[in-house]
Order: C-alpha cells, then structure tokens, then sequence
C-alpha cells in the first residue's frame, strides 16, 4: 500500500475492511467511503472547505449534551432522519403514516388518566384533543398505550427550559374501545434550535428553522408496529417548508376553534379553545421487530 494517488485511494481503503468480522459493518464502511469519495471527487473538495467541514463538525460536537443534540438536528436538516423513518416504516395502505421522533421526546413521562390536563401549567391557548386507535381491520386497539408531547405557545418544549418538570407532555391509555382524550395547549408553529452550527448552516443556505405546528405522539400496543408520528395543524404557513422534511399530508387535521364556553370535558371555558379529533390506525407487528415498549 504505497503510492497511493487520487485514483487509488477509495479501492485502497475499501480494501483496507476486508478482514472485517461483521459482514454489514463492511457493507456500511465500504459505501460511505465510496460515496464520500465521490462526493470530494465531485466538488472537487478545497483543503479550506474540508477544514470548514471539520470545524462544523468540532462545534457541533461541543455543542452536543444530554438536552441538545446537534448531530440529530443536522441529519434533520438533512433529510436523513426523514429517509431513514420512511424507509424503515413502509406502512400498509390505510395506516397511520410514521415521521421524524425528534430530539425531545422523554423517556417515563407521568401517566395520565384518560381525559386529564396533560398541559402541567404550559402557556398556551385551551386544546381538547380525542380520538380513537384502531387496527388495519378498522378494530379499536383497547388499552394502546399514547405517549404525547408538544412545544408550547413560545415554542418551547418542557425539556429545553431547563428543571425536571413534565409540561404539555404525557403517557395514557386509551380505553376498551381504543378512545382517548387529554386535554393540553393549541400547538403552534416554532424554530428548531438554530443557535448552533445547524442554524449557521441554514442560514448560509438561505433556508429557515420552521416547523409547522404539530402534536407526537408515540403509540404501542402489544401485537402492532410502534407508530411514532406527529399531526400537523391545517393552515400553518410552513407546511411546504418544514425544516426537517416531516410532513405527510395524510398527517394534517383541522384544529377547531370555539368561542368561551361548555369545553368537551363538561368543564366551562372562559377563553376562546380549541379542538382536535384525530384516529390513529396501527399496523400489524411485522415479524423480527422487537416488542413494544410497554
Ligand atoms: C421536533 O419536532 O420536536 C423536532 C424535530 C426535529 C428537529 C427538532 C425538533
Ligand atoms: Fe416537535
């Protein structure tokens, strides 16, 4: 392995994995170094522009801790977590379409009756939402288990203000007849973290941190896929323009506004709320995938 040039490189270190015990591991190492190689190959890399690249790469590193995490918003920003939930969740004709988890879920948020305030004090305008899980045979799915979790109305989630308390975020279970419904903050529009390497990118691109308004939701039932997907309000103005490539339009819903009054829980509302109703259908577990996280 001497005198390697420009025109040997990529086969000399594609063959440098050759003694590679794990078969996909060679798979994966030997087609991102030849596509990387393309890639320099193709712009004709400068030595500036590769130290930009590793410097990007150092700040979003330093960037990166338990609550922010620089690397998921760039693949994001990217396309590839979209690529990679499209790709890995092919859903059948019918079925709830899956997108982007995000960097904010929690894992053991606190559990909530069926039809409680899952909001927690979070700022934002009254939001009852219901709907029913029901299986590819148009079955309820009783019991499924429905983690939600939203930004409030200054765009923020629970997580990114710092402190442990869980606000407009929770875990229920939808009852004998599939039905759920919670009550929590009107979702609106917000910017993913962009004041990193990841904003700068976006920035010198010309493109924005938007993403439409949308509710997750992560939905388990014994003998189903996991669902991991969002609903978008109908209306937002960056639906055609989502920062990170999530929006499916099966996935958009009409949130209905009411005048003060007799909310949907009984409860009377001395400010104008909203509502959503929203049914979830799960598809059948596919053989190979691991159980649940109930
Ligand atoms: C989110 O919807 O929570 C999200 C998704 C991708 C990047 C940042 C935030
Ligand atoms: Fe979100």
């Amino acid at each position: 392995m001497r005198n390697i040039d420009e025109n040997t490189i990529t086969e000399a270190v594609v063959a440098s994995f050759a003694d590679c015990k794990d078969e996909r591991l060679r798979t994966v190492m030997t087609s991102l170094t030849r596509h990387l190689h393309a890639f320099a190959r193709e712009v004709r890399l400068t030595e500036e522009e590769w130290f930009a690249g590793i410097r990007f790469l150092t700040e979003a590193g330093h960037i990166t801790d338990d609550k922010r995490q620089e690397f998921i918003l760039l693949s994001d920003t990217l396309g590839l977590s979209m690529l990679v939930t499209a790709q890995s969740n092919p859903k059948p004709a019918g079925c709830t379409e899956a997108t982007v988890f995000g960097p904010f879920f929690v894992e053991g948020a606190p559990v909530f009756p069926n039809g409680a305030d899952i909001s927690n004090g979070a700022p934002g305008q009254p939001c009852w939402v219901s709907g029913q899980v029901r299986d590819s045979s148009g079955r309820p799915v009783a019991g499924a288990l429905l983690d939600v979790w939203q930004s409030d109305e200054e765009g923020l989630y629970d997580v990114q203000r710092g402190g442990d308390e869980h606000r407009a975020r929770g875990r229920l279970r939808a009852d004998d007849d599939g039905r759920f419904a919670f009550r929590t903050i009107l979702a609106e529009s917000y910017q993913i973290p962009h004041d990193g390497p990841v904003g700068r990118m976006l920035e010198a691109v010309g493109r924005h941190a938007w993403r439409p308004a949308h509710l997750h939701f992560m939905i388990q039932a014994p003998g189903h896929e996991t669902l991991i997907t969002h609903v978008f309000r109908n209306g937002d103005q960056h639906l055609d323009s989502d920062a990170v490539f999530g929006v499916r339009s099966t996935l958009i819903a009409d949130w209905a506004r009411h005048e003060p009054g007799q909310a949907p829980d009984g409860t009377r509302c001395d400010t104008p709320f909203h509502t959503l109703r929203y049914d979830f259908v799960l598809a059948p577990e596919r053989s190979g995938l691991t159980a649940p996280r109930t």
